[in-house]
């Protein structure tokens, strides 16, 4: 079918199955266009809260689905492909436990800890968490929501992005340290799993040399996963969202050059934008979801016959839904 045909079919099948579409702004622009609404981690998920449709479609990776029918159980969340964002496949449950065992081992009692997992998790990951007194942040609110969790006198454990964790501990003067990689976990006041996102790793300090060496007066904007040496030498660190809002406040004029995922940065303005990298910095998994993957979810649901909708279990929502509910708390 020709790409405009598959638009307006998508956009009559949405229209009689009455159905909510979402995307992230990592998204294909194709598919972005099609959302009703689009945002970072965070906005989706108050969207979640707020959208009273039974029925939502979201075109991004599987724990932002999974997030959605965790805080609304009731409502029927299908993705067009439900794709797993790397870094979330990083840490299990078992992963997760080994972790608090080696905080453990090192003389840390499990009272004296106080977890905070990335949105970027499964959802059996936030149920630990939220079983453990945790809650969950995004990058638009991991400060906040450290700052909070301070307040307990506890050590924090930060699951599992330890660049969100660190830079995070950096912007605040607190210590940090990667478990399993780091001896003083004792004198560390935010303890890191190791865990990353491949995506923003491919942005480094030669990068911005070079852009700085080319546009002396350019500015250079990273998201938060990047590593913290070279969120260190940006002028703005931010989530996806807080660098759509800082780049909109610059002057067109004003040379940027941003490290986070390319269809953002390349939708984002005509003139005087870089992607900071060499390569063409694709999140994979968010890549996946096409046109026709979203029309085929939209016949499928017309049948009935849908594959791909999201479903967890009683359990894993009731704790993991402490854990996001904390956040929105805070
Ligand atoms: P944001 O919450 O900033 O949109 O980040 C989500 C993400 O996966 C970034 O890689
Ligand atoms: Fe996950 Fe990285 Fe892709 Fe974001 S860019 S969804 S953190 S793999």
């Amino acid at each position: 079918m020709k790409k405009e045909r598959i638009i307006t079919e998508i956009k009559e099948l949405k229209q009689r199955l009455n159905i909510t579409i979402v995307s992230h702004f990592y998204q294909k622009d194709e598919v972005f266009e099609l959302a009703d609404f689009a945002g970072d981690s965070l906005q989706l998920a108050q969207l979640a809260v707020k959208d009273k449709n039974p029925n939502l479609i979201f075109c991004g990776v599987g724990f932002m689905g999974e997030s959605v029918k965790i805080l609304d159980p009731n409502k029927r969340v299908f993705m067009p492909k439900v794709a797993s964002c790397s870094m979330a496949m990083m840490i299990s449950g078992a992963n997760y436990d080994e972790n608090v065992q080696i905080l453990n081992d090192h003389g840390i009692a499990s009272e004296d800890i106080l977890p905070i997992t990335y949105i970027n998790s499964s959802a059996e990951v936030k149920a630990r968490v939220g079983k453990m007194g945790g809650m969950v942040c995004t990058s638009s609110n991991a400060k906040k929501i450290i700052t909070k969790a301070l307040k307990s006198g506890k050590k924090i454990l930060f699951v599992p992005d330890r660049c969100l964790g660190q830079n995070i501990a950096n912007e605040m003067g607190l210590k940090s340290a990667v478990i399993g990689i780091d001896e003083n976990l004792k004198d560390a006041d935010v303890l890191c799993y190791d865990g990353f996102c491949s995506v923003h790793q491919l942005f480094t300090t030669d990068d911005i040399e070079f852009y700085k060496a080319k546009y002396p007066d350019i500015k250079i904007i990273t998201h938060p996963e990047c590593d913290p040496a070279v969120c260190q030498k940006s002028d703005f660190v931010g989530s996806t969202s807080q660098i759509i809002k800082y780049v909109d406040s610059l002057p067109l004029e004003q040379k940027v050059a941003i490290g986070t995922e390319y269809n953002l940065v390349n939708r984002m303005r005509e003139k005087n934008t870089f992607v900071l990298s060499s390569t063409k910095p694709q999140c994979p998994t968010m890549n996946e979801t096409s046109l026709q993957d979203l029309y085929d979810t939209l016949k499928a649901i017309e049948k009935d016959e849908c594959l791909s909708e999201i479903f967890v279990d009683e359990e894993t929502v009731k704790w993991a839904k402490i854990a996001l509910e904390r956040m929105f708390e805070v």
